[in-house]
């Protein structure tokens, strides 16, 4: 690839306001969009927002840091498709933990067309927990989902019929010693349920009216939304384990840059991603998902991959914050 020797400062400016813009579709945890972007002339920081982390859900901030990571990918992905050159550090200053990233660009290149239809796909890509099609995933199509996520140094196992019965036992189990915790009650539904004028958290509309049909249960919101899903079983889903070998920051905002491109991937493929987390918030549980890995690393997040019905519409887009909450500029 070759690159022009000088760099046009506002195509860069424009260019970072774009990615850190690009970056606010990605997919967090409840929808908390727990990130800030501070936008430089040349480059762009990515801080942990702790104000939108879940202390009773999420008291590592595993999830949050992966919801940053999914953050970053997008960002990457918009600077890719406007010509941007980048190198980009993670966790760049070890005596600030909450900064999480910087992306810096170096030169302006020729836009692969890949990167425009990556930057298209960040725009159809939305939680959608509409029980599944009759249709099967494709097992080509499932192969190129786990390289996607594999590229981004995180691995998907997928589960095997009798790992998928585990993992139904234990997110029941995960689910039932949320709802026994008053303090977990209170944080889900300050984040979730009707109309979210604010920007944050799941809409009523994107939230099943009932339990769905499932061998391994869906998130109990604690209560009905306004979606309505069909009486069909589950039984044609895969679920996979999002993993890798270590258990901290960096593992973690990599994990987020995994969901994204395996996600992205999947929706050009024809196939639903629904993640699913209880598993991982609660520590015993999370424990038996490691020891589902049979020692391969550690768990991030149990990802469902189906085909969903064509021919019924799926939820509308939840909220984003406006982007002054999200980005300043330097
Ligand atoms: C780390 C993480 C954990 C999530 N856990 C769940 C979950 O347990 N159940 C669920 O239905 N959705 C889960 N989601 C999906 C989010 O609720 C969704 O991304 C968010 O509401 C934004 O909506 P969107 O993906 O449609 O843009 C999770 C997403 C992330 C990134």
């Amino acid at each position: 690839m070759t690159s022009t020797p000088t760099v046009d400062a506002g195509a860069v400016a424009r260019a970072l306001t774009n990615a850190a813009t690009t970056a606010s579709h990605a997919p967090s945890i409840h929808n908390t969009q727990p990130w800030r972007w501070r936008a430089h002339s040349d480059h762009l920081d990515l801080f942990l927002d702790d104000s939108r982390a879940l202390p009773v859900t999420d008291p590592d901030r595993r999830l949050a840091i992966l919801s940053c990571g999914a953050a970053l990918h997008h960002a990457l992905i918009s600077l890719a498709a406007d010509g941007q050159h980048t190198t980009l550090t993670r966790l760049p200053d070890t005596a600030r933990p909450g900064h999480l990233a910087t992306i810096r660009v170096d030169a302006q290149v020729p836009v692969e067309p890949a990167a425009i239809r990556s930057l298209q796909t960040v725009a159809l890509r939305h939680t959608d927990r509409r029980t599944v099609s009759s249709v099967a995933v494709d097992a080509d199509n499932l192969r190129t989902i786990v390289a996607a996520a594999a590229s981004q140094q995180t691995l998907l196992h997928v589960l095997r019929p009798r790992q998928v019965l585990d993992l139904a036992a234990a997110s029941d189990h995960a689910q039932r010693i949320e709802s026994d915790d008053e303090a977990w009650q209170e944080e889900l539904h300050f984040w979730t349920g009707g109309t979210r004028p604010l920007g944050t958290g799941i809409p009523a509309t994107a939230i099943p009216d009932k339990a769905s049909q499932t061998t391994v249960p869906g998130r109990d919101f604690g209560h009905p939304g306004d979606m309505d899903i069909a009486d069909t079983h589950d039984r044609t889903a895969v679920f996979a384990i999002l993993y890798g070998p270590g258990d901290d920051d960096l593992d973690w905002l990599r994990a987020g840059e995994a969901l994204s491109a395996a996600w992205l991937k999947a929706i050009e493929l024809g196939v639903s991603v629904l993640p699913s987390s209880a598993t991982i918030e609660v520590a015993t549980t999370r424990e038996t998902v490691r020891q589902l890995l049979s020692g391969l690393g550690h768990p991030y997040l149990i990802l469902r991959f189906a085909v969903l019905d064509a021919d019924t519409a799926g939820p509308a887009h939840t909220p984003r914050l406006p982007t002054d909450k999200t980005i300043e500029h330097r």
